[in-house]
Order: structure tokens, then C-alpha cells, then sequence
């Protein structure tokens, strides 16, 4: 079932989702938290770390894990997702590299870690509850369009627009990866709960396309639509095609 939730700002939507991701916590603290990339989900992991800081959150014995990679960027580059996570989530948070699993993107042989991958995700018990952004074109972790529905992670080749959206984070497009790995539709699919947050104009038709379009490998996040437990989060903006 997908529920949207429309909010007024992307405050707003951090808050929300930190207060769900809390509520599992009290009730599993050593949860799988799966987090995701960019810029939307921000404003969740500086309400978590608030709420830790606060003293009203313990999350000693929470886990982290990651949607994508990139790939053949250097260890310990400062745009790899791993380092990224680190930074926004892991670090605020006062959790340690014990706490977090991820792909290794720096990997000699790409299809055995991403394979290596999903089986760790899997003995560790499965993804509790998995933050989501949205790509312009629909896209969820790194799975662009056309990706099959029943995708497990593996590597995948950006298109022109996406390594264009994530070119303000490198200091030139060349330097963007050309390839990623990324936990597949079905991987993504196997969480407890996908919580999927989209804020600002430029999301709304992937959103309306996600939320009301049909079911379609040509919009991968319409993918929730199969899913018994999809929360659709939403400022006023990314709701205006809904
Ligand atoms: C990247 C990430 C996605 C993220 C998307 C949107 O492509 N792989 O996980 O959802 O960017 O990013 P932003 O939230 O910055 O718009």
C-alpha cells in the first residue's frame, strides 16, 4: 500500500521521517536503516542528529546501510556515497564504521561485490526501514529508466541526465562516474518499509508519474506501487502534479 503524506516544506518532511525512524528504533534498536544520497534526505539526518544531541534518541545499536555507489572512484573521495554517508550520517550521529554496511565501489571485480553485497544485506536481516530520493527521470537508488522491476544490485551506466543532476557535487562533468552500483528494484522492494521523500518543483512529475502514473520500468519509483508499505513524502512543490 503507498500512503502520500503532503507537507509543507522540506523541514517539515525531515521531521517526519526522523520521528518514524525514532518510533522503529524504540522498538528495534539494532534496526537496519537504509540510507540514501543527496541532497532531499538531508534535512532527515540533521533531525535525527538533533534528537541524538538532544538526548531523546539512542541509536547505539542502530546500523546503516547504503542504496549506491559509485564506481571507480578512489577510496576515501570525498563524493563517494560511502564517504558521503559517513559525513551526513554515520559521523553525526556517533556511529562508527562498525555500524554500516556498503557496496565497495573501489572493487577489481564489480559483479562479485555487488553480489557479495545482497547476501550481506540479506544475513544481516533485511533492510528495516529504506530512505529514498527520487531522480528527475524517476529514478530510485541509481536504477534508471527501463530498469527491470526484479532488479538485484549490480552495475549500471548513468544516463547524461543524471550524471548532469549530480555534476554540482564534482568540480567539472567529467569528473561524474560513468558507472554505479546499486541495489536493485527488487533489492530496494525487500525492505520492511520504503519511505521515499521528493521536495521542490523539479521533482513533481517524477512524482506524479511514481504516484498516479502505471506501473512501469519506465519510471522505476512507480515500483513503490507494489510494495505493502510505501510512504510517499512530499513538500507543497513536489505535490503540484498530484
Ligand atoms: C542520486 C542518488 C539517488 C537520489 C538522487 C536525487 O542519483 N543516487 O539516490 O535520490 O540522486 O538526488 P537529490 O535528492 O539531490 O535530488
Amino acid at each position: 500500500m503507498m500512503e502520500v503524506v503532503i507537507v509543507p516544506d522540506a523541514g517539515a518532511g525531515g521531521e517526519l521521517i526522523a520521528e518514524a525512524i525514532a518510533a522503529l528504533v524504540a522498538r528495534k534498536p539494532e534496526a537496519l536503516l537504509g540510507v540514501a544520497t543527496g541532497s532531499t534526505p538531508l534535512p532527515i539526518y540533521r533531525a535525527l542528529a538533533a534528537r541524538v544531541s538532544a538526548g531523546t534518541l539512542d541509536v547505539d545499536r542502530l546500523r546503516v546501510c547504503q542504496l549506491d555507489e559509485y564506481v571507480g572512484l578512489p577510496a576515501g573521495h570525498p563524493e563517494s556515497y560511502r564517504s558521503v554517508i559517513h559525513r551526513e550520517v554515520l559521523e553525526p550521529l556517533g556511529l562508527g564504521l562498525d555500524s554500516f554496511l556498503g557496496p565497495d565501489g573501489t572493487s577489481e571485480d564489480i559483479p562479485a561485490a555487488c553480489a557479495e553485497y545482497d547476501a550481506a544485506l540479506a544475513s544481516a536481516g533485511g533492510v528495516d526501514l529504506q530512505i529514498l530520493g527520487i531522480g528527475t527521470d524517476g529514478h530510485i537508488g541509481f536504477n534508471e529508466p527501463c530498469s527491470s522491476l526484479a532488479s538485484r544490485t549490480r552495475i549500471k551506466t548513468l544516463t547524461p541526465q543524471t550524471r548532469e543532476d549530480n555534476a554540482r557535487f564534482f568540480d567539472s562533468l567529467d569528473e561524474v562516474p560513468h558507472h554505479v552500483i546499486t541495489q536493485g528494484i527488487g533489492t530496494i522492494l525487500e525492505a520492511r518499509h520504503l519511505v521515499l521523500l521528493a521536495t521542490g518543483a523539479g521533482k513533481a512529475e517524477a512524482v506524479a508519474a511514481t504516484v498516479e502514473g502505471p506501473l512501469a520500468a519506465l519510471v522505476p519509483a512507480s515500483a513503490l506501487q507494489l510494495h505493502p508499505h510505501a510512504t510517499i513524502v512530499v513538500d507543497e512543490a513536489a505535490a503540484a502534479q498530484l
